[in-house]
């Protein structure tokens, strides 16, 4: 395995696609690595733009932009950080051999759409999962709710994330509003939903799972600690490492992110997404890239979960084991709708013993949008939670 120099004809190029938080990870990993890299977002300025070799600005879903960009850089490798993209030209560029698409154009495509990730869980791979159906029309949801799915369940645009357009049914007199809230939460406007029943868990878990090639030359499978974590309003506000859970649920977790990341194929880390009850684990979604909740990892584990994307893409080695007994990370929000904020009390936040504190450099906040993360270790779970929550409640966003 090469690697060249930046900026020189030897360089080993990678594109992100979306240059958010997590993007911008991926990219200090890449950096370290002497990787030349080119960030990709739709606006200006973005987390990753800051930190790479070339920043672009352009409407990623552009087919005919997308394409002209790639053949401008002439990437290694294309890294996806978002769903919303043109992933037919992702395709048409794999099929050609021009770059390699990270994990798999295929995967890429897979997971942009609720439908496509769950048919293949469900329906191909046997894997269990929430009863679902999907629904076009008011009338179909209904349908579907009465006739398997039942109360309660949860309404999702097909194509969201971060539980935009996702709402709870209790009873018959909800469907109406969760179909409406659907219908303008989604990336694409009035299209299809998911309906899902919905599960009475003890936990929920990203079980992350990393595709590398080992000293065989043999891609393998590795399963990093499960992260536990909350999420309200299908946002996730805080996670932990590790979360324990029976062995035979374990067991059962590292089967189907397995077998889920195996059909997907290629290399990269995937945020493995499950509902766990007792020994009973159902498969819920797949991130094929770094997932937010695994930013714990920032703080909980020898190489984070950005280090490991970055090595198992390249075709590196990689290493899963944590590096603390447990592991915390609690989101810091806008909390204002304003461009240029500050941060004030930093230096309050990091005085909590064991933290540490990633801003991100968004150019600009909204009330809820995610802003910052502080991170915490300790010798137990619950402490590293506490002392992560108090880290994120002392950063105080102002107006300049
Ligand atoms: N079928 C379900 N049963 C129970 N909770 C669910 C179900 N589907 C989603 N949720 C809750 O909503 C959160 C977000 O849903 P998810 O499908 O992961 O959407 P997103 O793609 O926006 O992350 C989940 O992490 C979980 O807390
Ligand atoms: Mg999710």
């Amino acid at each position: 395995m090469k690697i060249g120099t930046p900026l020189s004809a030897s360089a080993t190029k990678v594109m992100l696609l979306g240059s958010g938080e997590l993007g911008k990870e991926v990219i200090i990993a890449l950096q370290r690595l002497g990787v030349e890299v080119i960030a990709v977002d739709r606006y200006a300025n973005a987390p990753g733009h800051q930190v790479a070799h070339r920043a672009h600005v352009i409407n990623m879903a552009d087919p005919q932009a997308l394409r002209a960009l790639i053949e401008q850089e002439q990437p290694t490798l294309i890294v996806p950080e978002i769903e919303a993209i043109a992933t037919d030209v992702l395709a048409q560029i794999e099929a050609s051999g021009v770059a390699e698409v990270i994990p798999t154009a295929r995967a890429a495509q897979l997971t942009m759409n609720r439908e496509g990730i769950r048919r293949l869980a469900a329906e191909e791979l046997g894997l269990p999962t929430s009863k679902f159906a999907f629904a076009e029309t008011l009338d179909e949801l209904s349908r579907a709710i009465d006739s398997g799915v039942g109360y309660p369940c949860i309404v999702k645009p097909v194509m969201s994330s971060s539980g935009k357009g996702q709402s709870t049914i209790n009873t018959p007199e909800d469907v109406q509003t969760a179909w409406d809230y659907a219908m303008s939460g989604g990336r694409v406007k009035g299209t299809r939903v998911i309906v899902e029943e919905k599960i009475d868990f003890d936990f929920e878990i990203t079980l992350l799972t990393v595709r590398a090639i080992g000293a065989n030359g043999e891609v393998e499978t590795h399963f990093c600690q499960p992260i536990g974590h909350v999420q309200v309003q299908g946002d996730y506000v805080e996670s932990w490492q590790p979360q324990p859970m029976s062995p035979a649920a374990l067991q059962k977790a590292q089967h189907i992110a397995e077998t889920i990341t195996g059909n997907l194929g290629g290399r990269g880390i995937f945020g493995v997404e499950l509902f766990i009850k007792g020994d009973q684990v159902w498969f819920s979604e797949v991130s094929p890239r770094p997932h937010d909740t695994g930013m714990v990892t920032m703080i909980s584990q020898q190489q984070n979960e950005f280090e490991l994307h970055a090595r198992a893409i390249l075709g590196l080695p990689v290493d899963v084991t944590m590096s603390r007994v447990a592991g915390a990370s609690a989101v810091i929000y806008g909390g204002m709708n304003a461009v240029g904020i500050a941060f004030d009390d930093v230096d309050k936040a990091l005085q909590v013993p064991h933290t540490d504190l990633r801003l991100f450099g968004k150019p600009e906040a909204f009330e809820r949008r995610r802003m910052g993360v502080a991170l915490a270790y300790e010798e137990n779970i619950q402490s590293a939670r506490e002392r992560a929550k108090l880290a994120a409640s002392l950063v105080r966003p102002v107006k300049i």
